[in-house]
Order: structure tokens, then C-alpha cells, then sequence
């Protein structure tokens, strides 16, 4: 048996099935935008982990950051003996965030952690409790992230009950005929039918959403967002766990649409892959909750908050946000060539380097094609190349691939994209091992 079968296996007997797997190749080691197996096959990486490497991986400052702090302090707790460490990339986010307004941050480990405490703030600052957000939005697996989340399979159906006073609205899609319009419109609706919006603690909105399918959230939508809070004081929360970190050609997507949110979570790449999360937010909103009601045993350790600030290094070093837009610009108009070959292509979405395609039959957006999104994420494996699926209807692929891949290493992915593109259309059976099987929806 393989070394990929055999480790497959032991998973299957060690692990729940509940934590999906979008391929059955066990990563061995990485560097920046190549990954290697365990039987020492080469991937190229269009995936980083889920949008948590925009640096790369173990990309030499951030490591050498890591190493250092390694010799120094690995925990202390923040609330027990504080360290700078904590402090300096709380001034650092606070000075990046969008918006006049000062700014505090707070550390925790994960996303799903950050988005729960956002919910936490904007309660106890605006003393209400209910919540808006958005049909196909992901914030997380835990209680009061699933309940944000809108998506019922897998991430609710058993799980209830749910976090009571949460409210869904449609997102706007264009390519699905939902205009930014009808999601103000379905906003009103909601005051008027279910909920005071002097009730209404906060709306969180991904600006680009991820998880969901990677629909970008026009700018002008935002916009509006920002007025319909300030009329009701409701907070804003931008949920950038996925958009973060240049991302989509900014530091934060939000900043496309020149809005500033009154919180903003973050985790995946803020710290190179090291686990952190954060919520920053306007100092007052911030500064709200009382005294020990906020923290975690783990939140901003010292080796997270070292690397993190070594990922800010980089970005600026690197011009990230530049590179994000270079390099999107360059993969979508690949694609788009690629939508002219194949007709399953329905539409190419890129803001930055958050890129997607919707695969669908007969060029029609509401036949979504799963099952050749499935083969195509197996068929590219299959050639070496790792890509995610994503969407409400599991027909988009998301192309996440590092910041700081190089050109060659971009197009060599492309290349091979495009090949296991017309394995999948030409059906060319997946044998072998990559057959997992959620190919990374429900990933996050
Ligand atoms: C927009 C968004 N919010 C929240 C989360 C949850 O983050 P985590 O998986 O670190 O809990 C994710 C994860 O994919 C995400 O994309």
C-alpha cells in the first residue's frame, strides 16, 4: 500500500469523517507555493491552505521571526504577563484598518473565535442582540458562527438549535440575477416583517465572500451597508478572515469600497499559518465590553504575534498589495481566454488575486455543475496541482494561490489547470488517490 493509501486509512479508522477532506495526498513539506507529499510527489499550490499563506509558506523572514521568538517565550498568556510583542501588532493593525476612527485590536486563535467575539463586542456595545447576514456567508463552525453562516448543509442540519435572532438576507450575486438593489430591498423587508432594527446589534458581511463562492460585494452595496447602519446605529462588521492581507489588491477588500467598518475580523493569513485571529474595531466599540469579558488562554501567543508581524514586514517589503493585483490580473485573463474554450465556464470573478470560476451546463447560471467541479479538483490533483471547490452550489473553483508565487510557478499552474479542466470535461476517470472526496467545499 501507497504511504498516501496507508496514512489514508489510519485517518479514516483515527479521525471523524465529520472533518472533511478535499484530497487524500498527505502533505510532507511546502515552500512558498510548492508542496511536496508524502511519497514525494510535487504539487504546485493554488490553495495555501485555505487562503492562509499570501506570504508563502515558511517564507524565510517569517520563519526566521518564529525561530527567534522560539529561543525567547512560546507562551506567556496575554492576560497573566503581558508582551510587547502582543502590543506592537495591535498598533500595526490598528494603524493598517480603513478609516479615521482609532482603532483597538484583540487577539484570539481562530477565525470562527474572532467573528464569536465580534458578535460579543457589538452586543454589549449596543446592548441589542440580534444579528444580519448574508444567504451563503461563512463565519465559522462554532454555535454562534453557524447560525451566521448561511448555509444549512453541512455546517447546521444537526446542529441546532441556533443562535436565536439571526437574520439572513439575500447576497448580492449578478451572475445569479441578485442585484445590490433586491438586498436592500430584502433588508427593509426584514424591518418591516421580522425584525425593529433598533434590535439589531450588527450586520457582518465578507466583502468578498469566500466560502460561498467568492461573489464580490459591489462597492456601492457597501456603501449603502454603511448608511443603513449609521441611520439605525447598527455596527458594521466586515468579516475579512478571508479577504485579508492583500488578498484582493488591498490590505483589507473593504477598502475598495472606501468604507470603514466599525469592526473587521481577521485570522487565515495574518500570521503565515501560525494560528491567530483578531477583531479589530473603533476604539470606543472596542473598549465596550467589561473587564475579564474578553480574552482566551491561547489568543495572541507570542510566537503567533512574532510571525504576524513579520507577515506585515513582508507584505510592505514584498508590495503584496501590488503583486495581489498583478498576478490576479494575469490569472483572470487566462481564464477568461480558457471561458471561451469551454463553454462550462460560466463566469470569471476576480478582485485581486481572489479569483474564481463558476462551472455550469449549458451555459445557463442556475444549472451549476458540482460533479464536474469534483472532477475537476481530482483531475488537477491528479496532475499535481492543488485547487479548492467552493460556492452554495459547490460549482465554483477558488484560486488562492500565494502572493508570492512567481510568474513561472503561476503559469505552470495554469497550464496544468487548463489540462485537468478538459481531463474533467472529457471525463478522463480520477483512478489513484486523490478521491477524498468533499474537493473543498465545505472547507471554509
Ligand atoms: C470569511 C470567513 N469567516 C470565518 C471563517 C472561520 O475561520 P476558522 O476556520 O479559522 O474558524 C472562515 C474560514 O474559512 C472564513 O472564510
Amino acid at each position: 500500500m501507497s504511504k498516501n493509501a496507508d496514512l489514508h486509512k489510519r485517518r479514516i479508522a483515527a479521525i471523524p469523517r465529520g472533518v472533511g477532506n478535499s484530497l487524500a495526498v498527505y502533505a510532507e513539506r511546502a515552500q512558498n507555493a510548492e508542496l511536496w507529499d508524502v511519497e514525494g510527489r510535487r504539487y504546485v499550490d493554488f490553495a495555501s491552505g485555505i487562503a492562509v499563506v499570501n506570504t508563502g509558506h515558511l517564507h524565510p523572514q517569517v520563519k526566521a521571526a518564529m525561530a527567534a521568538q522560539l529561543e525567547k517565550l512560546t507562551h506567556g498568556c496575554f492576560q497573566v504577563t503581558p508582551y510587547e510583542s502582543y502590543i506592537a501588532l495591535a498598533e500595526a493593525l490598528n494603524a493598517r484598518a480603513p478609516g479615521p476612527t482609532p482603532k483597538k485590536t484583540i487577539f484570539l486563535s481562530t477565525g470562527a473565535e474572532a467573528v464569536e467575539n465580534a458578535i460579543k463586542i457589538a452586543r454589549y456595545a449596543t446592548r441589542r442582540s440580534a444579528v444580519i447576514a448574508f444567504t451563503g456567508g461563512f463565519h465559522g463552525r462554532t454555535l454562534a458562527c453557524i447560525a451566521l453562516t448561511g448555509k444549512v448543509q453541512p455546517y447546521k442540519a444537526g446542529f441546532g438549535p441556533m443562535l436565536p435572532e439571526v437574520f439572513h438576507v439575500p447576497f448580492p450575486m449578478a451572475f445569479h440575477g441578485v442585484t445590490a438593489a433586491d438586498s436592500l430591498a430584502a433588508i427593509d423587508n426584514l424591518f418591516k416583517a421580522d425584525v425593529d432594527p433598533a434590535r439589531v446589534a450588527a450586520i457582518i458581511i465578507e466583502p468578498v465572500q469566500g466560502e460561498g463562492g467568492f461573489y464580490i460585494a459591489p462597492p456601492e452595496f457597501l456603501r449603502s451597508l454603511r448608511t443603513l447602519c449609521d441611520k439605525h446605529g447598527i455596527l458594521l462588521i466586515a468579516d475579512e478572515i478571508q479577504t485579508g492581507f492583500s488578498r484582493t489588491g488591498k490590505t483589507f477588500a473593504i477598502e475598495h469600497a472606501g468604507v470603514e467598518p466599525d469592526l473587521m475580523t481577521v485570522a487565515k493569513s495574518i500570521a503565515g499559518g501560525v494560528p491567530l485571529s483578531a477583531v479589530i474595531g473603533k476604539a470606543e466599540i472596542m473598549d465596550a465590553p467589561v473587564v475579564g469579558g474578553l480574552g482566551g488562554t491561547f489568543a495572541g501567543s507570542p510566537l503567533a504575534c512574532a510571525a504576524g508581524l513579520a507577515v506585515l514586514e513582508v507584505i510592505d517589503r514584498e508590495n503584496l498589495n501590488q503583486r495581489s493585483e498583478q498576478l490576479g490580473a494575469k490569472l483572470a485573463s487566462r481564464l477568461r481566454q480558457m471561458q471561451a474554450k469551454f463553454p462550462s465556464i460560466g463566469e470569471v470573478r476576480a478582485l485581486g488575486m481572489m479569483v474564481a470560476i463558476e462551472l455550469v451546463k449549458n451555459r445557463r447560471a442556475d444549472s451549476p455543475d458540482a460533479d464536474l467541479t469534483k472532477a475537476v479538483v481530482q483531475a488537477a490533483a491528479k496532475r499535481g496541482l492543488v485547487i479548492l471547490a467552493c460556492g452554495m452550489y459547490g460549482n465554483v473553483i477558488r484560486f488562492l494561490a500565494p502572493l508570492t508565487i512567481s510568474d513561472p510557478l503561476l503559469k505552470e499552474g495554469m497550464n496544468l489547470f487548463e489540462q485537468a479542466l478538459a481531463d474533467a470535461v472529457q471525463g478522463v476517470p480520477n483512478v489513484g488517490l486523490q478521491g477524498a472526496g468533499d474537493a473543498g467545499r465545505g472547507a471554509g
